[in-house]
């Protein structure tokens, strides 16, 4: 439960934003982060899963949005259902084991109460126990809930909780054409996860991971021991470049190279690093794929689908999707100072299986729990927690080429070194969390 101080009180929650800094307590304060989880995660739009995980009637993963367990199925009408994973009876969780095939209907362990695949209540065993005591009328008698909002984006699979909050088209607007891009680079324009994926704890705030997505000042700093050390060995080693060190060198690039590629800010905090070029431009080709392109989409649309090489792309509240490269990373908050993470990979159907081969490389050795790169930004952000505690000041600053006018100014490219994407994510955290307060 949240004390006065801030449950109730959404002055003293919007006090928290200022313009150009962020109060310490949106890290550190467990009341704000119970406000998040009852309002932040119910009036926007979170990521569920990829319907390719589900793809069989009966086939379910279980997750949560926010701190809520829900179970994402395929019913059996071919439809992907997003279910509260809670037994109307007790309570009980009616899956536990990540993932599997459920067949036709659900069973509760605890009194083997059954459900169909759309929650409905299938049967209860001596149901004649509940004759005459108006069951029907009661909640349990309606099943497992739905998810009030769900939609599937191109097998995307995305739900919000509340009413409250704009509906998916209005919630998520131009930035989808990241989205796109990532799944257009399939010459079938279709995705399917591959490769398993790393979940990594973190002893911070989650909404350090989300900053640091566009924060493109800290790659040459943060990441010199690993990305320029393995650059040093190759280049000692000699002979041609590797693709480990295709996807290491490109971390150590100059401040010049990341004012230039440029930031794109849109409406509700997402944004993306990576307007112009990214550290994913200079990838040698894959043999057979640029055809491959060709002849599904014709030369000028498979240049355009090719030539976008967005880094970044931050959907608020909190996943990143990064397109070149096929993988999708969400930041699921457990505590005001615990976030694991999720990085998830996928392969392009028709593709050649070196891209697959890439994005599994890349993922390893820069988001792995036995990655290199990974464990830079970990240090930092487990640092800054650790900082926050000191009462020396009480602000963290989110002030990088402000300017006055961009609150007026929601979608915009501009330098890419800005804390402009940064300050859009808190604008869009202040505006969601306190909407239903
Ligand atoms: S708690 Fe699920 S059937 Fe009783
Ligand atoms: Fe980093």
């Amino acid at each position: 439960m949240s004390t006065p101080r801030y449950h109730g009180n959404p002055q003293a929650v919007r006090a928290l934003v200022r313009e150009t800094a962020v109060h310490r307590d949106v890290y550190t304060d467990p009341d704000v982060f119970a406000l998040e989880m009852e309002h932040l995660f119910a009036n926007t739009w979170n990521y569920v899963g990829h319907a390719s995980q589900v793809a069989k009637p009966g086939d379910y993963i279980t997750t949560t949005i926010g701190a809520q367990p829900v179970i994402m199925v395929r019913h059996t009408d071919g439809a992907v259902r997003v279910l509260y994973n809670r037994c109307p009876h007790k309570g009980t969780k009616i899956a536990i084991d990540g993932c599997g095939n459920t067949g036709k209907f659900f069973r509760c362990p605890y009194h083997a109460w059954t459900f169909k695949t759309d929650g409905s209540l299938l049967a209860i065993p001596l149901k004649k126990g509940y004759d005459g005591t108006g069951f029907e009328n009661s909640d349990a008698a309606r099943g497992l809930t739905p998810v009030r909002h769900v939609k599937n984006y191109r097998d995307f699979v995305f739900a919000k909780i509340n009413d409250a909050g704009p509906d998916f088209e209005t919630f998520f607007g131009e930035s989808l054409s990241s989205l796109d891009n990532m799944i257009d680079r399939s010459p079938e324009g279709k995705l399917e996860v591959a490769g398993g994926v790393f979940r990594y704890m973190h002893n911070c705030n989650w909404k350090m991971l989300v900053e640091n997505q566009t924060d493109t000042c800290h790659p040459m700093v943060a990441h010199e021991s690993s990305a320029g050390t393995a650059i040093d060995v190759w280049k000692t080693a000699g002979g041609p470049k590797p693709m480990a060190v295709e996807i290491f060198a490109p971390f150590m690039s100059s401040y010049e190279f990341f004012e230039g590629m440029g930031i794109r800010v849109w409406d509700n905090g997402h944004g993306h690093t990576g307007v112009s070029h990214s550290i994913h431009s200079d990838y040698s080709a894959v043999p057979g794929y640029f055809d491959q392109m060709v002849a599904a989409y014709g030369e000028a649309r498979a240049r355009a689908i090719l030539d976008e090489n967005r880094h970044n792309t931050v959907y608020f509240p909190n996943i990143m999707i990064k397109g070149p490269i096929q993988l999708l990373r969400i930041f699921r908050p457990i505590a005001a100072n615990k976030t694991l993470v999720e990085s998830w990979t996928y392969r392009l159907v028709g593709a050649p299986d070196l891209l697959l081969e890439r994005t599994l490389m890349y993922n390893r050795l820069i988001n792995a729990p036995t990655s290199v790169v990974g464990h830079d930004d970990l240090e930092m952000y487990e640092r800054a927690q650790e900082g926050l505690a000191s009462n020396g000041n009480e602000w963290v600053n989110v002030q990088r080429l402000y300017d006055a006018a961009e609150s007026a100014s929601p979608v915009a490219v501009t330098n890419g070194t800005t804390e402009w994407q940064m300050r859009n994510q808190f604008r869009a955290w202040s505006k969601f969390i306190t909407m239903t307060m």
